[in-house]
């Protein structure tokens, strides 16, 4: 089995002996009280899922048209949920809210980062995603055309999102920190038909102009011909070139429309939107979800995981550029009616307590971030947030990559002043939500480890044959069946969907099993310890990037042969990016190379991508039939010895000379 890279190792986390029991008082008015109250949920959707999804389905969203049947699953991995019904995410999270006393509750807070900040009821952002609905009509959008987003963390991204949902346009947001070479590609790869942007968003206490790179994916290569219209919000209100015909300002097209516009009724499984992640191979995948199953896992994983209540201020510092803000920035929040919390910014040297500043204005009741995130806190100390009040808090949660159990210890303690419980939630862009995590109310949990899968979720620990692992075994992580949230397909590539999730790991029985790419342990408990990655894929301070794709950017420059880039432990941001790199003859590896090839790959793909160190060899390690040896890199690039058979090397000589 390829190991594993970062997070706890097996030896840290068998020593992992701490056990915190919910708070009492918090288990007491909890939707799911106790582990019994748990595992009588788990039972009944082990016994019967059909009907345990289909009663869920039926109570907590909404139907134009109730559906026929619960899971199709006649042609395998394709799944098909709801077959029959009609709802519409955007009704869901806005419509049905409005008939009652919810109509004037604080759907969304927002904060800028200049300190600027705005907050909108569900009548009034169900007004504004009514607008910009019809101004997206305006510009001829409609049912099945592609919308992709480039924004930074302004409220008109969660209205688009909506506003797209609404008139059953799929979305696809990219993340405002890919570049623009990234962008393109991802307009490209989905004919996207509009664009919707910003002239640029507030980063470290500078303007930061976001719409050039909009106009060069448009205009350099070949740009992106399908897309024929780009809506614009003002944010930093410097200058911004406008193309005429194709670019119109959001406040001059959304801000006139009227405020109603009728939810599409949507088939069940009609998209939803698309997002792309890395996988193993050069080309990021595009992962489809579709309407109703997203819509139920999105909404029925915040209500388990956070044991939302209705005075809750829930706030997730992601970007809606991941799916993580998909989820739980805008979906399941408000398909709850709750209030969820954006914030523009992020700690910076200016202002480090930032964070907790946002907690204490807004009084915020559950806080979900990245450990990342926590090990940088830590680092600079407790006498930061320590300056704050952070009373109102009473769950936290953790989310994107393994978490240390010294980092969950000072979450807990620092943050949470022991007592909060700590949710550690194991995800990812394809499960839609939340797949295993404690119930804050139920679950004791254990630092390190992001205890028991949610009830219906199959999981489990299996080797490559699909046969479970006896406890403590170390295997990889696998889904038995099919869930409501699982991603339905790669966008345009069908095949590259069965095989990288259904067919790596071929049970005996010949039934399908959802691998995740994950290695991980089930202790005797049945908790689950995530290690991490087990495929080309690094975790770079919880943002997921291919190894592949950065040696594709790297190879594309004009001075290097060949690159091999893999992960090594980093102290804050989980993984950092070490490349191998060797030079067509004659060029010379030196500090203008390295900054020039990292500043190619921030420009192929994005910043999080430049490596953080470059290597120059004369050759790489190779198998005789060609294959990098990466395991050899991995070790060398954290400065460990090269354990393990090296027999396959076709030239020792080269072990010897990357050594030095
Ligand atoms: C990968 C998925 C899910 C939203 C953010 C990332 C890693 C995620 C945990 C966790 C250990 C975790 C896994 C997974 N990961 N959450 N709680 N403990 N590892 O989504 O970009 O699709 O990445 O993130 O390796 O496969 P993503």
């Amino acid at each position: 089995m390829p190991d594993a890279t970062t997070g706890p190792t097996i030896e840290s986390v068998l020593q992992e002996q701490r056990l915190f029991a919910p708070p009492a008082e918090l288990a007491a008015s909890a939707r799911i009280g106790s582990l019994d109250a748990y595992r009588a949920l788990c039972s009944k959707a082990d016994l019967d899922p059909d009907a345990f999804w289909g009663d869920l389905a039926r109570r907590e969203l909404h139907w134009f048209e109730p559906f026929d049947s619960v899971l199709d699953w006649s042609d395998p991995p394709f799944a098909k949920w709801f077959a029959g019904g009609t709802t519409n995410l955007s009704f869901n999270c806005l419509d049905r809210h409005l008939a009652g006393p919810r109509a004037d509750k604080t759907a969304l807070i927002w904060e800028g980062e200049p300190g600027d900040s705005l907050s909108f009821t569900y009548r009034q952002l169900h007004a504004e995603v009514c607008k910009a609905s019809n101004a997206l009509k305006a510009l001829g959008i409609g049912k099945g055309d592609l919308v992709a987003l480039y924004m930074p963390m302004v409220p008109e991204a969660a209205i688009a999102m909506l506003a797209c949902a609404r008139i059953g346009a799929p979305h696809s947001v990219v993340f405002g920190g890919f570049s623009a070479d990234a962008l393109r590609d991802r307009l490209i790869d989905g004919q996207v038909k509009a664009v919707i942007t910003a002239d640029g968003g507030f980063r470290k206490d500078k303007p930061v102009p976001l719409k050039p790179a909009v106009d060069e994916a448009l205009a350099a290569n070949g740009g992106a011909p399908s897309v024929e219209h780009v809506l614009v919000v003002q944010r930093i209100k410097g200058d911004c070139a406008m193309a005429t015909g194709r670019d119109h300002w959001w406040h001059e097209l959304v801000d006139g429309q009227s405020a109603e516009c009728p939810a599409e009724p949507m088939a069940s499984e009609d998209r939803l939107f698309v997002l792309y992640t890395s996988g193993s191979t050069g080309k990021p995948k595009g992962v489809v979800h579709t309407t109703a199953g997203y819509n139920l896992w999105a909404h029925l994983t915040f209500q388990w995981i956070f044991d939302i209540r209705d005075d809750d201020i829930h706030w997730c510092t992601a970007d809606v550029g991941w799916i993580t803000g998909h989820s739980y920035i805008v979906y399941g929040p408000l398909s709850n009616g709750a209030t969820t919390v954006m914030y523009e910014g992020a700690p910076r040297p200016s202002k480090p307590g930032a964070f907790w500043e946002v907690i204490q204005k807004h009084r915020c009741t559950i806080f979900y971030t990245a450990p990342t995130a926590i090990r940088a806190f830590m680092k600079s100390g407790r006498a930061v947030p320590d300056q704050y009040d952070m009373s109102s808090l009473r769950i936290l949660g953790t989310v994107g990559e393994p978490i240390n159990p010294e980092a969950w210890m000072w979450y807990r303690d620092v943050i949470g002043h022991n007592r909060c419980p700590v949710v550690d939630t194991w995800w990812q862009t394809e499960t839609g939500g939340v797949m295993i995590s404690p119930l804050p109310g139920a679950t004791p949990t254990k630092p390190g480890s992001c205890t028991l899968p949610l009830p219906g979720i199959a999981a489990d620990i299996v080797d490559m044959d699909g046969v479970s692992q006896p406890a403590d075994a170390g295997g990889y992580l696998a889904v038995r069946r099919p869930w409501p949230g699982m991603m339905r397909t790669v966008h345009g590539d069908p095949e590259r969907f069965r095989r990288s999730y259904w067919e790596e790991i071929r049970p005996a029985d010949a039934s399908y099993l959802y691998f995740a790419g994950d290695g991980a342990r089930r202790d005797a408990d049945g908790y689950f310890w995530v290690m991490g990655r087990v495929d080309d894929v690094i975790n770079v301070s919880g943002h997921r990037l291919g190894t592949m794709e950065i040696e594709s950017a790297l190879v594309s420059h004009p001075t290097v042969a060949e690159a091999a880039v893999v992960g090594r432990p980093d102290d804050l941001k989980g993984e950092g990016i070490v490349a191998f790199v060797t030079l067509e003859a004659g060029r010379c590896g030196d500090d203008a190379l390295i900054a020039d090839l990292r500043a190619h790959v921030g420009k192929e793909i994005g910043p999080i991508a430049k490596p953080d160190e470059i290597r120059f060899t004369d050759s790489l390690p190779k198998t005789r039939s060609g294959k990098i040896m990466r395991r050899i890199l991995r070790a060398l690039a954290s400065g460990q010895e090269v354990t393990g058979d090296t027999s396959t090397l076709e030239d020792r000589s080269v072990l010897d000379a990357l050594r030095v």
